[in-house]
């Protein structure tokens, strides 16, 4: 044996120990860190899986019924996602199935108006004040035009939102809805596309809407088309989602405008504020008050089963559930986004004394 045949027996044997060394005393794996400051990826699994696991059987609330479409959706459907700034998805339960979007889509309208209108197109005709009424309230308009004397409302209830989809921008219906439809995809970071089935049965049963849009025509919140601007409304409430989709909308808010899946600036930054002030105070209706009590967040609720809510910052998060409580929003997906948003700091109030 040559001594450079044995050098290189010494040095194989060397390193053949070392491995078996590292296979036998393996050390402990650190927990892969997170976007999210202070908690790693299996804290925010764990906060995700908790809150599924802690509500699955819970059986309170009702699917919405006055859209008849919506009665007949599966009330088991329960889905939890959240998305952070660097694009990472957590998921727990049924995040495939789909759900109508409903009043959830009048954030991404209002926020379509803000965007090329500036923020006063809306703040100074329908207003930016909670009406503390249900979403679909008539009285509320009342109020707001004679006892009020002015824009007392906002974009996220049924007035407001038909107001702001009749002032969205475009030669024809069609140019309106595309242009409508391809914003709404660009916060989901994927091409969306109508129920056509929640589209009709809205579109057959929703008299109340029409008044409403009449009755903003009367006092001149909107300038003509009211019947127009309602079918459109109707359509955009009819687009299908699901938990991914919403918390991937919910996270755009929640990273300066910018979808942190795809990379897209979707919104300008300057915007972002303005739309998260008004979710704050009416996103819940006349919950609203409660909702931010006991999470701080900004969020958005939907007869579809559906809520977004947003920690500035730190992540977008959605949960689908369709039973509702009295208010119309989902009963699962309120605790939900309460408990993971309270384990994992994202309350925006909180902060530390020094
Ligand atoms: O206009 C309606 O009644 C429905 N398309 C939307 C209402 C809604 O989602 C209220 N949200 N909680």
């Amino acid at each position: 044996m040559t001594k450079r045949t044995l050098f290189t027996i010494l040095v194989l044997t060397l390193l053949c120990a070392a491995g078996l060394s590292i296979q036998a005393t393996p050390k402990a794996k650190p927990a892969a860190p997170s976007a999210l400051a202070g908690y790693s990826e299996s804290d925010i699994n764990a906060a995700l899986q908790a809150a599924y696991t802690k509500y699955k059987d819970m059986k309170e609330g009702k699917n919405a019924d006055y859209i008849p479409a919506l009665a007949k959706v599966d009330s088991n459907i329960y889905g939890i996602a959240l998305v952070t700034p660097d694009g990472k998805i957590y998921t727990a339960g049924d995040v495939k199935s789909e759900v109508s979007i409903q009043s959830i889509s009048k954030v991404f309208t209002m926020a379509k108006v803000f965007e090329e209108q500036g923020p006063e197109a809306i703040s100074g005709t329908i207003g930016v004040d909670a009406t503390g009424m249900r979403f679909n309230s008539i009285v509320s308009i009342e109020i707001s035009q004679k006892v009020l004397g002015g824009p007392e409302m906002n974009a996220l209830v049924n007035p407001g939102a038909i107001a702001a989809t009749s002032m969205l921008k475009g030669a024809s219906r069609d140019e309106i809805w595309k242009g409508l439809l391809g914003w709404y995809s660009d916060f989901a970071g994927r091409p969306l596309s109508v129920n056509e089935e929640v589209f009709k049965s809205e579109a057959e049963t929703n008299q109340r809407n029409q008044a409403i849009g009449m009755l903003m025509l009367a006092y001149g919140y909107i300038k003509a088309n009211p019947d127009r601007a309602t079918d459109i409304y109707t359509e955009q409430c009819s687009v299908s989602v699901n938990a991914k989709d919403l918390a991937t909308m919910a996270a755009c808010l929640a990273n300066g405008g910018k979808n942190p899946v795809t990379g897209k600036q979707v919104i300008k930054v300057e915007v972002v504020p303005k739309v998260l002030a008004v979710m704050a105070t009416a996103g819940l209706y006349d919950d609203s008050g409660k909702w931010l009590f006991a999470t701080g967040l900004p969020g958005k609720s939907g007869v579809g089963g559906g809520i977004i809510a947003v920690s500035p910052g730190k992540f977008g998060i959605a949960v689908i559930s369709p039973p509702l409580d009295e208010a119309g929003n989902s009963v699962r997906a309120q605790k939900a986004i309460a408990d993971i948003s309270n384990a994992l700091g994202g309350n925006p109030f909180v902060s530390k004394p020094r």
